[in-house]
């Protein structure tokens, strides 16, 4: 059983998807914020890649059951309901509201990663749990990070690593040259998972903006046991 770890979608790893078991992994923020909507009693999340098919998707629903979320830049969309800060997704504001959501990366990640033999959301906030189903089956793994603009991103990396961490008893298990290289990192920065969250690029740039607490709050490990489950466009 091969696990790899992709730092972020590319096009040449289609096949490598297609026949695996995908984890999206978008830390910071867009893993963490849906797991917290589903938590707070939003029946599910239809991700989309851009604003344009969100507000599209929107008109399939009655006006009061929905909210439209997402950012730009780490920023509220125009004419969006709510920006991408899991922290403001509380049952008060969510609970039976359907979330249609467009993020830079986090949502064009799971698109990519649609026509996976699974698709499940993971984040520090579920990774027990990610791990726990993940196994459940012998079938090959993939942790895709969402990667921020096309690039590397630290703070995903070190989440698959400590999901690789944990799954590393596995019998018969094979590391890619990534997944040993996320493993490493986790070891590397497990003992400070907060320190390297806020120094890491997009943990920064979050701050500046105002949403270092957003930082903190999906720095946290196991808070939930809930995997979230892409199937048929919507998440569960
Ligand atoms: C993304 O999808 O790029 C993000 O989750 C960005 C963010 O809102 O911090």
């Amino acid at each position: 059983m091969l696990l790899s770890v992709l730092p972020l979608p590319h096009p040449d790893s289609k096949k490598l998807i297609q026949d695996a078991r995908v984890v999206v992994i978008d830390v910071l923020r867009a893993s963490s914020t849906i797991l917290e909507a589903l938590m707070n009693g939003a029946p599910f999340v239809v991700p989309v890649a851009s604003p344009e098919h969100a507000f599209t998707a929107k008109k399939q629903y009655a006006e009061k059951d929905v909210l439209l979320c997402g950012e730009r830049q780490g920023i509220k969309v125009a004419g969006f309901d709510m920006g991408n800060s899991p922290t403001e997704f509380t049952r008060e504001k969510i609970n039976g509201r359907i979330i249609i959501m467009s993020s830079t990366n986090g949502t064009k990640a799971i698109d990519f990663a649609s026509n996976a033999k699974q698709v499940m959301i993971g984040c520090f906030r579920n990774v027990a749990a990610i791990v726990g189903t993940l196994n459940d089956d012998d079938t090959n793994i993939v942790l895709l990070g969402s990667g921020k603009l096309g690039q590397f991103c630290m703070e995903d990396m070190v989440c698959a690593g400590n999901m690789i961490d944990m799954f590393l008893s596995k019998k018969g298990l094979e590391l890619s040259d990534s997944a040993m290289a996320a493993h490493d990192l986790y070891l590397h920065y497990q003992k400070n998972l907060l320190g390297i969250m806020q120094h890491c690029e997009h943990g920064r740039y979050l701050a500046s903006l105002g949403f270092g607490d957003d930082v903190v709050f999906c720095s946290r490990q196991n808070v939930y046991t809930r995997v979230p489950i892409l199937q048929n466009g919507i998440i569960k």
